[in-house]
């Protein structure tokens, strides 16, 4: 089955407003001629209907980095998935380890603000990944099933049509550490088997599976070449558009 390659950019507490426009702008005038890869950035709540209203007309999308699962109230600080909706979103990234291991996420949090996505229709990107003691440990799939079972809980598979799964090994966020290609073709490969045994094997087949950590110009093409792997959530990288567009072209 084929999978349109979705390449994202996650901008993190990076870039004001005006920064965020000018990098969005420069990067959709070299995604102008970008057609079988979706291409889509993650700027902070603050930057994002700036950014949407400078991507009117392009061909890449918006995505929040975390959303609330309450529809509205007293909760201060936060943000809504029909506020992240109506500001021009189409994605939200949900599980991100940083969120996980600042802000004390949990896989039922998490599964909380994946059924509040998918109640708007947004499309939610489920980051899972192991420490590097988990790995050490040998429990890095035991972490990850735990991850996608529990985030996953109660879905039915009209809820997920939409799901992304992001595998980012936490010991390869920021650091400049990349997974090897073998420890990324067997965690895909693992995750995809689960969303078959979880759901069902079209389901398993129409999910897009990325890969985060230190993807970079350099390393695109490997880890991209991948069977099981459909796209990456790329950090640092997605901040300059001349290094993000390399990324996105790395075919070519
Ligand atoms: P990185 O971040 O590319 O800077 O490692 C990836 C991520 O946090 O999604």
């Amino acid at each position: 089955m084929k999978r349109t390659p979705l390449i994202a950019g996650n901008w993190k507490m990076y870039k004001t407003g005006t920064e965020a426009v000018e990098t969005a702008t420069t990067l959709a005038r070299l995604c102008s001629d970008i057609k079988d890869t979706e291409v889509m950035i993650a700027p902070t709540f603050l930057s994002l209907p700036l950014v949407a209203a400078s991507l009117e007309d392009t061909n890449i999308k918006i995505g929040a980095q975390n959303l609330y699962f309450e529809k509205q109230g007293a909760f201060t600080g936060e943000v809504s998935a029909d506020m992240i909706k109506a500001a021009g979103a189409q994605y939200v990234i949900i599980g991100h380890s940083e969120r996980r291991l600042y802000f004390r996420e949990t896989d039922t949090s998490v599964c909380r603000k994946i059924k509040a996505a998918v109640e708007v229709g947004l499309k939610p990107i489920l980051c899972i990944g192991e420490s590097e003691t988990q790995r050490n440990e040998e429990k890095t799939f035991s972490v990850l099933d735990k991850q996608v079972s529990d985030g996953l809980k109660g879905f039915g598979l009209d809820d997920l049509a939409h799901l992304v799964l992001a595998y980012e090994p936490v010991w390869a966020i920021g650091t400049g550490k990349t997974a090897g290609v073998d420890q990324v073709m067997q965690v895909h490969q693992h995750l995809r088997s689960l969303l078959e045994k979880l759901f069902s094997k079209d389901f398993s087949d129409q999910t897009r599976i990325l890969y985060g950590g230190s993807v970079n110009p350099e390393n695109a093409k490997n880890l991209m070449d991948i069977e099981d792997v459909d796209g990456a959530l790329v950090g640092g990288a997605s901040l300059d558009a001349d290094k993000f567009i390399n990324i996105i072209k790395y075919n070519k």
